[in-house]
């Protein structure tokens, strides 16, 4: 496994692999790697991919009050993970090196950010669509690989490869879970046990308005509410939202009527929790 730090040495090592004649998938993160991230790389290895990582905790996707500082890092365990996943090569660049002084670029991705995390966590997705544009043109990879997760960053990132014509597929994988239900994030770590136990909320409620709809209910506000009782009951810090959006331009929607993503953002303390579902309401007398 070859670990590279400037976009040098990335782009010589896959024009290489490709050279080689080798179908090459990428897998963007943010380090502190689990599961979920290594179930990418597994998609990748399946897809029959020379497969790429990069780590870089991206400073212009967080906030002035957001995580930056404390998010979590350990690189040495990383490369492990990595390395025993079979990956062939690990970019882990420096901010310098990735923004040069006086960088003033932005990409913007309209609509889909209007809702959901986008009121929440102002600039977030134009750093997210930013550094992932970066790192597509320092890794032109054929195929990246990005988890159901963050459902509204890989709609972003969808969208930004569409309409920019950049020559990648995207690729989404479904979330990670522990088997209690919580969907696996770097950002866990932060929860005390009692937070963790009752973090479990968000899937639930995910899992009942799945039921909902799945035995006729089409009312958002009645599944909302619903949602809400069970993420309530779990007396979190703060509940950023409870939202359901149509699955192709998260835009809010009032009745359940096409392929829906139901998606909650959720506070325990200091920690942020995001977790959402895709929901196909059954066909009218089914
Ligand atoms: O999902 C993440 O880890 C990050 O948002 C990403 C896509 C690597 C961009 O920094």
């Amino acid at each position: 496994m070859q670990v590279v730090r400037t976009i040098r040495e990335a782009r010589a090592a896959v024009a290489e692999a490709k050279a080689a004649g080798r179908r090459v998938g990428f897998v963007p993160t943010m380090g502190f790697l689990h599961q979920g991230h290594l179930s990418l790389v597994a998609a990748a290895r399946q897809d029959g991919c020379w497969i790429a990582v990069s780590i870089f905790v991206n400073p212009l996707q967080f906030g002035p009050s957001e995580d930056f500082e404390r998010y979590p890092r350990d690189e040495a365990r990383d490369l492990e993970l990595l390395r025993q996943a079979g990956v062939d090569l690990v970019f882990v660049p420096t901010a310098a090196e990735m923004y040069p002084p006086n960088a003033v670029t932005r990409i913007h991705v309209e609509r889909l950010t209007e809702h959901l995390c986008g009121p929440w966590r102002p600039g977030h997705f134009d750093g997210v669509a930013t550094v992932v544009a970066k790192l597509f043109a320092i890794v032109p990879a054929d195929r990246a690989y990005f988890g159901r997760k963050d459902a509204q960053q890989l709609a972003v990132i969808g969208r930004m490869v569409r309409d920019l014509d950049l020559p990648i597929e995207v690729v989404g994988c479904d979330t990670v879970r522990e088997p209690d239900g919580l969907a696996m994030s770097s950002r866990n770590v932060y929860l005390s046990a009692d937070e963790r136990r009752r973090a479990t909320a968000l899937y639930r409620a995910l899992c009942l308005a799945r039921d909902q709809i799945g035995a006729g209910e089409r009312d958002v506000s009645r599944v909302a509410a619903a949602m809400r009782r069970v993420i309530d009951a779990a007396s979190p810090t703060q509940v950023d939202y409870v939202s359901v959006v149509d699955a192709e331009e998260l835009q809010p929607v009032e009745r359940i009527d096409r392929r829906v993503l139901i998606a909650v953002a959720v506070r325990f303390g200091g920690t942020r929790l995001i977790d959402n579902v895709v929901v196909d309401p059954p066909p009218a007398g089914s």
